[in-house]
């Protein structure tokens, strides 16, 4: 069941998150709630595996860094003001929330706690645990067909990459085609685009972003290689800091391929590019070919020199790298 953020929660998380122990009539007096209501709150945190002391008499505190998502603290560095964000303490899909009719053609964001049916790739699932992460998807109308819609997922990528810039990150940072950013062959985000053409020309993309901001190591659902950015950057991650950087760039990004297409954009893939020069197996409903990869073209087709010498471009797959 999808579940608004409650303002009650936020306050309650940043009143614990001083350091110092509240007890629940102080904390209830503050919320204007009761006592129980507070215990209620401090129960549904814990169930949610965020770490929280209790000590009798002297009340609760956080016993581990905890930001919580809030729209006052993302807004204030927003460049654009007047965006309609949507923040779910918990979701099935921050992309499925997107992805119903809608007349109007503004730009409307999704960001949440917790997905309950978080979607990857290739139908794959996308973990993602309560408070660590950032799962944000953006509804956005694009003047184009949905075939020159090809680089988004790349741009997307690049859009993450100069917000984890912006959050001080100056670590090789890389883009591995179509929609990985990494860093040290481990997995830090990954980007799902969901496309509806419309019938009086243009198309609507749903872009949803998964970051890997604060997960932990213990995490037993998570199979493949990857990363978070709290390790790469050895500090907790201020996820509504690490949203507003991702939102300012993701925007100024779009609008710039609303306009130009994905041209203006390959130079800067170049400079990140994780697999360029390497042989892939690039893999799609299609075929399975073997190539050297030689980069992207301007519409963000991934370039392979084939075997016999001839070069092609795929404008879809799943590359793995033959080692
Ligand atoms: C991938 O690498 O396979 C893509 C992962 C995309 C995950 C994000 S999290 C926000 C949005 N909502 C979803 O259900 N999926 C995307």
């Amino acid at each position: 069941m999808n579940k608004k953020m409650n303002a009650s929660l936020i306050k309650l998380v940043t009143i614990l998150s001083d350091g110092h122990y509240h007890d629940g009539t102080s904390i209830g007096a503050q919320l204007n709630i009761t006592r129980s209501a507070v215990w209620k709150m401090i129960r549904k945190l814990q169930d949610y595996k965020i770490k929280i002391n209790s000590v009798k008499g002297k009340g609760y505190v956080l016993a581990e860094p905890f930001i919580i998502l809030d729209l006052a603290e993302i807004n204030k560095k927003l460049e654009d003001k007047n965006l309609e964000i949507n923040l779910f303490e918990s979701i099935n899909s921050t992309n499925d929330y997107l992805k119903v009719p809608y007349e109007s053609k503004n730009t409307v964001l999704c960001l949440a706690e917790q997905q309950t049916a978080g979607k990857g790739r290739l139908g794959r699932k996308w973990h993602s645990p309560f408070g660590r992460n950032l799962y944000l998807s953006g509804r956005y109308f694009f003047r184009k067909d949905v075939s020159e819609l090809a680089g988004l997922s790349l741009l997307t990528s690049l859009a993450v990459i100069a917000a984890l810039k912006s959050l001080g990150c100056n670590e090789e940072i890389l883009v591995k085609w179509p929609n990985d950013v990494f860093y040290q062959h481990r997995k830090i985000s990954g980007t799902l685009i969901e496309i509806q053409a419309e019938s009086h020309g243009g198309s609507f993309a749903v872009i949803g972003i998964g970051i890997n901001a604060n997960m932990i190591d213990d995490d037993p659902a998570l199979t493949s290689a990857w990363i978070s950015v709290q390790k790469i950057m050895a500090r907790y991650i201020d996820r509504n800091e690490l949203a507003a950087h991702l939102i300012n760039h993701l925007l100024s990004y779009l609008a710039e391929f609303d306009l130009h297409g994905f041209a203006p954009f390959v130079e800067m893939w170049g400079k990140r590019d994780y697999l360029r020069g390497q042989v892939v197996t690039l893999k799609n409903a299609q075929h399975e070919v073997r190539g050297r990869v030689l980069g992207v073209n301007e519409q963000g087709y991934l370039r392979l020199e084939l075997s016999d010498g001839s070069v092609r471009a795929f404008s879809s797959g799943d590359a793995s790298i033959i080692r």
